[in-house]
C-alpha cells in the first residue's frame, strides 16, 4: 500500500489532500499541531490507514516525531510539505524581522526538517517523491517583470516561498540522482482561510488535481516549478 505524509493537514489544502489520498486507499501520515484534530482524523479514517503526527514544523522535536511515526511503516512513498502561513504586512516599513523569521521558519526550515527526517524512509520506496507546495508569488522572474507590483503582497511570504523553491532545487540536485523526484508546485488559487482574494477553485478540486498530476510524473533529472495541469512557471 502506498503512503503519504502531509504537513499542515488540519485544514485547507492539507486536509483536502488528506481526504483525497485516504479515499484513494493510501496510508496517510497527517502532521497536525492539535492533538484533538489528530484524534478526530484517526477515528474517522479506515482502520490502519491514518497515523497522525502531532507536531509543529517549527519545533526542534519535529524530526524525532516524524521518524517515530514512519519507523512503524518502514518506508514512505510521498512527502508533501504543505504547512504554511500568510504574511500579515505589506511594504518595507511594516515588515518586521519577527514576521520574516516566522514565515522563513515555517516555509523553509520546517520543510527542511520534515524532509530530513523523511528521506531515509523515502529511500526505501520504489517511486519516492517530494512535493513542496510553493506559490506563484515565489517567482523571481514574474516579480522582476512587475507582475505583482502594487498588489500589496507581503515581503515575508514571497521571500519565504522563493527560499523554499531553492530548497526544492537543492533537494532535486542531491536526491534526484538517488531516485527521489522533487516538485515545486504552485497549487493555483483556491479557497481557504489564508487564501488571497481571487481564489477560483476549492481545496478539494486542487488536491485532486495535484494527486493526478504528481502520479503521472516521474522526473528525477532536474526540477521544474509547475502549476499542475497548467504548465511550467518561470523560477
Ligand atoms: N490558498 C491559496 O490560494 C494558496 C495559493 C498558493 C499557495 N498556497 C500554499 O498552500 C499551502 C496550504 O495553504 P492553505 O491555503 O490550505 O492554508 P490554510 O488553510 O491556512 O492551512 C494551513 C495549514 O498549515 C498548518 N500550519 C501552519 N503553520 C504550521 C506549523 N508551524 N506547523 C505545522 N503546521 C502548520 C495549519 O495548521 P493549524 O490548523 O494548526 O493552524 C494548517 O493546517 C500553504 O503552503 C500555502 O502557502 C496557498
Amino acid at each position: 500500500m502506498k503512503s503519504v505524509l502531509i504537513t499542515g493537514a488540519s485544514k485547507g489544502l492539507g486536509k483536502a489532500l488528506f481526504d483525497h489520498y485516504l479515499a484513494m486507499g493510501w496510508i496517510v501520515f497527517p502532521l497536525v499541531r492539535d492533538a484533538s484534530v489528530a484524534h478526530d482524523m484517526k477515528t474517522k479514517a479506515p482502520n490502519g490507514r491514518c497515523y497522525p503526527i502531532v507536531s509543529d514544523v517549527c519545533s526542534s522535536d519535529v524530526e524525532d516525531s516524524v521518524k517515530r511515526a514512519l519507523a512503524g511503516a518502514g518506508k514512505l512513498d510521498l512527502l508533501i510539505n504543505n504547512a504554511g502561513i500568510s504574511g500579515r504586512s505589506s511594504g518595507l516599513e511594516n515588515t518586521s524581522s519577527t514576521e520574516t523569521q516566522e514565515l522563513f521558519n515555517v516555509h523553509v526550515v520546517g520543510a527542511l526538517r520534515v524532509t530530513r527526517a523523511a528521506v531515509p524512509f523515502l529511500m526505501r520506496s520504489s517511486e519516492p517523491t517530494i512535493v513542496n507546495i510553493s506559490s506563484r508569488l515565489a517567482s523571481l522572474t514574474k516579480s522582476a517583470a512587475g507582475e505583482f507590483a502594487g498588489k500589496g503582497y507581503s515581503y515575508t511570504y514571497r521571500i519565504a516561498k522563493a527560499a523554499q523553491n531553492m530548497l526544492s532545487v537543492c533537494l532535486a540536485e542531491e536526491f534526484g540522482p538517488k531516485g527521489i523526484a522533487v516538485f515545486a508546485i504552485h497549487p493555483g488559487q483556491f479557497v481557504s482561510e489564508s487564501a488571497a482574494s481571487g481564489a477560483t477553485s476549492s481545496a478539494a478540486e486542487t488536491a485532486a488535481e495535484i494527486e493526478s498530476w504528481v502520479s503521472a510524473q516521474r522526473q528525477v533529472d532536474g526540477i521544474q516549478f509547475s502549476q499542475p495541469n497548467v504548465g511550467v512557471i518561470p523560477w
